[in-house]
């Protein structure tokens, strides 16, 4: 499996946490982790200039020169420097990209020419992006370690680049392709799941780091089962593991989750002031008032992280562009904010007060409504996928899982379960966990496969199974074309060194090279490869040196198990063995 280098090389292992919101990065020297695995260097002291919001992570935002593509800051340098440039004007000279994380959850067209847009509708090359902020985050932390007085050759380093669960093994090939181009050898690149990092890192926490554990209970006792849900900025990513004994963590169904971190809350947010003064002054505000659009946004930062529950009764909220809003409400609405509210739907749950607006406890957790909702509902899923294992704890980890209204309405869903938290900042568990995961990889020993994987084949045509439209007359006999065939099952158990082996062949005398096609579908089996909701994840083509009159052989080895598809061909004759990876195709 793809370790990331021979582990007599390896000195340092180093985990990047590309998150939606927050970007972070831990690492350890391989002699630490030996002597104890906890001793893991992060950084503590992301610079966030005027900002009170302290995060042992960086904002996930980027700033670069239009003309050059370079960068010119990433975190939060970025942000308080694009919006020095936004109160100059000099906005159009700049790329500004923020929580573009997202796009490999929500797009289907992933692909290397995919673009994205920055935060003014100006559009870029994805993987130009990713990669530059991957980039970002290596240099940050080489800087780290070097003042740390160590000297590092690349060649000794390991990366780990932590994605989510439930992505699509395509996203997971961007990701791995942004890493490349950012710098980072494939040979020294491993891909940790996000939910697994975190479950790993708590599996080593002694229980007085978890907040819920008490003496004789955590996670880390041999047999136990539990639920681990990261609930990150842009997403919340579940899956169950099953603590067999030591070193020995299974999955016990596959990953799911959905959209529903804590940026649901800034949307309901944002579509609340809307509600309030329309979409021309929001707009105004975030296209020609960037500054204090960001300084809104930076303010209801602080102010989610602070709600408590029960909540209180009237919340203070100091709108701080309060004379830029103003602004706007007189020129598109001809009022002033202060009135704009007293005529809205709102006008009995919030009044103004200067610039501070006080805001019913009720309205102001209402906005973590659909975001509540959706959690539960997905851990319901989960749930519903073994219903024979009665799990009755949750670990929950990720920055959303701090917040107090998130953690009362999982433990209301579910009152007989208890709930786990890893007491230092739950979101830092999974860089730290990916750093556990790049010095010892086989900690998960198994994983519950999320697809159903197959090739194309035409066999012959059999009337009484196959569809008359997919018949193709031969001389040698009538075949039957684009039929699927299953070679890996969805919600399959599978040990990560387990190898599917796929023979295929060339089908004409003097063939150069065998085409090896892999598709996929999230339901359970699929009949043709052009069936609804059945992709192509990829094709490589496999040489065949001398080609000759005789059929040739490709053996083709599928490993299921690992966090990526990894894929072996071998070409019999010869014996020569390369590892593919299905490019990106569309
Ligand atoms: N104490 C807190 N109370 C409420 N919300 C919080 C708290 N701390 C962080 N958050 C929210 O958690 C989210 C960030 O969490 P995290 O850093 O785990 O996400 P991420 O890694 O960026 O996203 P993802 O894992 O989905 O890609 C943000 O929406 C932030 O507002
Ligand atoms: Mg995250």
């Amino acid at each position: 499996m793809a370790t990331g280098g021979r582990p007599s090389d390896i000195l340092m292992v180093a985990a990047i946490d590309f998150g939606t919101t927050y970007s972070g990065y831990a690492y350890s020297m391989k002699g630490e982790y030996e002597r104890d695995k906890l001793n893991i260097h992060a950084n503590t002291a992301w610079n966030s200039g005027t900002s009170t919001v302290m995060s042992l992570k960086a904002p996930t935002c980027i700033l670069l020169r239009k003309e050059t593509k370079e960068l010119v800051a990433f975190g939060y340098d970025a942000e308080n420097e694009y919006a020095d440039i936004a109160s100059t004007g000099r906005v159009d000279d700049y790329y500004y990209f923020e929580r573009f994380k997202m796009v490999l959850y929500t797009r289907e067209d992933i692909s290397r020419e995919m673009e994205i847009d920055d935060i003014r509708g100006s559009s870029l090359p994805a993987i130009d992006v990713f990669a530059a902020s991957i980039g970002a985050l290596r240099e940050h932390m080489m800087g780290h370690v070097e003042r740390q007085g160590l000297n590092l050759q690349p060649d000794e380093i390991k990366w780990v680049l932590t994605v989510p669960a439930m992505w699509t093994d395509k996203a997971k090939e961007f990701m791995r392709e942004s890493a490349e181009k950012a710098g980072i050898r494939r040979d020294r690149l491993m891909i940790a799941l996000e939910p697994e990092a975190a479950s790993i890192y708590c599996q080593h926490l002694p229980p007085d780091k978890m907040t819920g554990a008490i003496e004789g209970f955590s996670v880390a006792d041999d047999d136990t089962k539990y639920l681990v849900v990261d609930i990150g900025g842009g997403t919340v990513d579940i899956t169950a593991h099953h603590k067999v004994c030591q070193d020995n963590l299974q999955e016990l169904c596959s990953a799911s989750g959905g959209a529903c971190g804590g940026t649901t809350v800034d949307k309901e947010f944002l579509n609340f002031l809307e509600n309030i003064v329309g979409e021309r002054v929001m707009e105004s505000l975030a296209n020609d008032n960037s500054a204090s659009y960001l300084d809104l946004v930076r303010e209801f930062e602080i102010l989610k992280r602070s709600i408590s529950v029960p909540t209180k009764k009237k919340i203070n909220f100091t709108i701080k562009p309060f004379a830029d809003l103003n602004g706007l409400c007189l020129r598109f609405l001809e009022k002033e904010f202060k009135d704009v509210i007293d005529d809205s739907e709102y006008r009995d749950k919030i009044s103004l007060v200067g610039d501070k607006m006080r805001m019913d406890g009720d309205l102001m957790k209402s906005l973590f409504d659909t975001a509540c909702s959706h959690i539960v509902q997905e851990i319901r899923k989960v749930l519903k996928k073994i219903p024979t294992t009665n799990l009755k704890t949750f670990l929950l980890v990720g920055g959303f899982s701090e917040c107090l209204i998130v953690q009362d309405a999982i433990q209301q869903a579910f009152p007989d379960v208890r709930i786990l938290i890893p007491r230092e900042d739950p979101g830092l568990a999974v860089a730290k966990g990916a750093v556990l995961f790049g010095h010892k990889p086989d900690f998960i020993t198994s994983r519950i496969t999320r697809c159903t994987y197959g090739r194309r084949i035409r066999p012959l045509f059999d009337e009484s199974r196959h569809d008359p439209s997919k018949r193709v007359y031969g001389e040698t006999g009538d075949r039957c074309r684009d039929v699927f065939e299953t070679f890996m099952q969805k919600n399959k158990r599978v040990p990560v060194d387990e190898i599917v082996n796929v023979e295929y062949h060339t089908v004409m005398s003097s063939q150069g090279s065998v085409s090896v096609a892999i598709y996929y579908t999230l339901k359970d089996n699929a009949r043709y490869v052009d069936d609804n909701g059945c992709k192509k994840l990829g094709e490589f083509r496999v040489p065949i040196p001398s080609p000759s009159a005789e059929r040739r052989h490709v053996d083709v080895q599928f490993k299921f198990g690992w966090t990526e598809l990894e894929v072996i061909a071998t070409e019999r004759q010869t014996g020569e063995r390369t590892r593919y990876n299905f490019s990106l195709i569309n």
